[in-house]
């Protein structure tokens, strides 16, 4: 698992406190990872990390850094002059020498894929960078920008969750007339299983809509996952968020997820996922994806 620090933003004490609280908690739940992205809090959520290792010597060689660029206010920009801009500035905000993973953050159109590919070689080149991978992009795009570099993109960042399921969806409606409403890039899961390219599902936790933060308007669908979720997680003496981030993992594509709690106790409620997802019977499986599909299977 991923802690995502996009909600963990803010400039006074108290933000600080609430971040490195949400830090501390990853921690000690066995998380290493952590997703950041520039345009996340304004910067403010990779300078709150930067000083929170600076208060934690020795935790740097621990873990992995993972953050993105390539969205500025209102518009995508992944020509080398924003690239290399927003490297220089995760850098210095994060107080580190090299980011782990960097991820393009949403497909630009005006992307030059040879330019992007020049400008990040020479970022893995001069040891600013690690390793790159993407985020929202469909398999044509992938291969499109890796024809151009001289290191494998190692990740994909999709959102992928009981409350968005069309990535399953799409695998069950294959010459079904339902498939025509089903909105994802058609075989990207598939595409990254081949190419070792590690999935991770942005908003896992599906806003906690199935695990004590119902949405405003439930539907009578995620009203019955929400209950499901409960009966599953009292059944097997864990969390629901074990159970919802559990079901995700199930999936033979070994999926990250990248939790968006803030708060140290449900980070710690995520913990037990894992297990959970081994422990997952078919049965258990299935009985989320339709309670969650609204219908029965095709
Ligand atoms: N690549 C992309 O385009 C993209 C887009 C969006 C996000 N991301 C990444 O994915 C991470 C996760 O996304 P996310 O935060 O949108 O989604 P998430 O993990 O599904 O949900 C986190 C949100 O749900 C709330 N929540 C969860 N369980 C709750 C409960 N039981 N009761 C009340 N509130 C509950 C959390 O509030 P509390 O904090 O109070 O627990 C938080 O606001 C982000 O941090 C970011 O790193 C990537």
């Amino acid at each position: 698992m991923i802690l995502g620090c996009m909600r963990l933003g803010g400039t006074d004490e108290a933000a600080q406190a609430r971040a490195f609280a949400a830090f501390d908690a990853a921690l000690e739940t066995g998380i290493t990872m952590f997703d950041h992205a520039d345009i996340y809090g304004e910067g403010q959520p990779e300078r709150h990390f930067g000083e929170w290792l600076r208060q934690r010597p020795g935790i740097r060689e621990r873990i992995t850094i993972q953050t993105k660029c390539g969205i500025r206010p209102g518009l995508y920009d992944f020509s080398p002059e924003h690239i290399e801009k927003a490297v220089t500035g995760c850098l210095e905000r994060m107080g580190i020498d090299m980011i782990d993973l960097l991820l393009l953050h949403r497909p630009d159109p005006l992307m030059e894929p040879h330019q992007v590919g020049s400008c990040l070689n020479t970022l893995h080149e001069s040891g600013l960078v690690g390793a790159f991978g993407v985020s929202n992009m469909n398999a044509a795009q992938i291969r499109l920008l890796q024809h151009f570099l001289s290191t494998p993109l190692r990740v994909n960042q999709l959102e992928l969750s009981l409350a968005k399921l069309d990535w399953l969806n799409e695998g069950i409606h294959v010459n079904q007339a339902a498939g025509r409403n089903v909105h994802f890039a058609d075989g990207v899961i598939e595409y990254c299983q081949l190419h070792d390219i590690q999935l991770q599902a942005w908003a896992p936790l599906a806003y906690g809509w199935f695990s004590g933060q119902p949405p405003e308007h439930p539907s009578p669908a995620w009203q019955a996952t929400a209950q499901r979720v409960e009966e599953m997680a009292a059944a097997k003496s864990t969390s629901r968020e074990a159970i919802v981030l559990g079901w995700l993992m199930r999936h033979p594509a070994a999926i990250q997820p990248v939790i968006g709690t803030t708060h140290p106790d449900r980070i710690r409620a995520c913990g037990p996922a894992a297990e959970v997802a081994a422990a997952m019977t078919r049965e258990d499986w299935y009985s989320l994806f339709i309670a969650a599909r609204g219908e029965a299977l095709p």
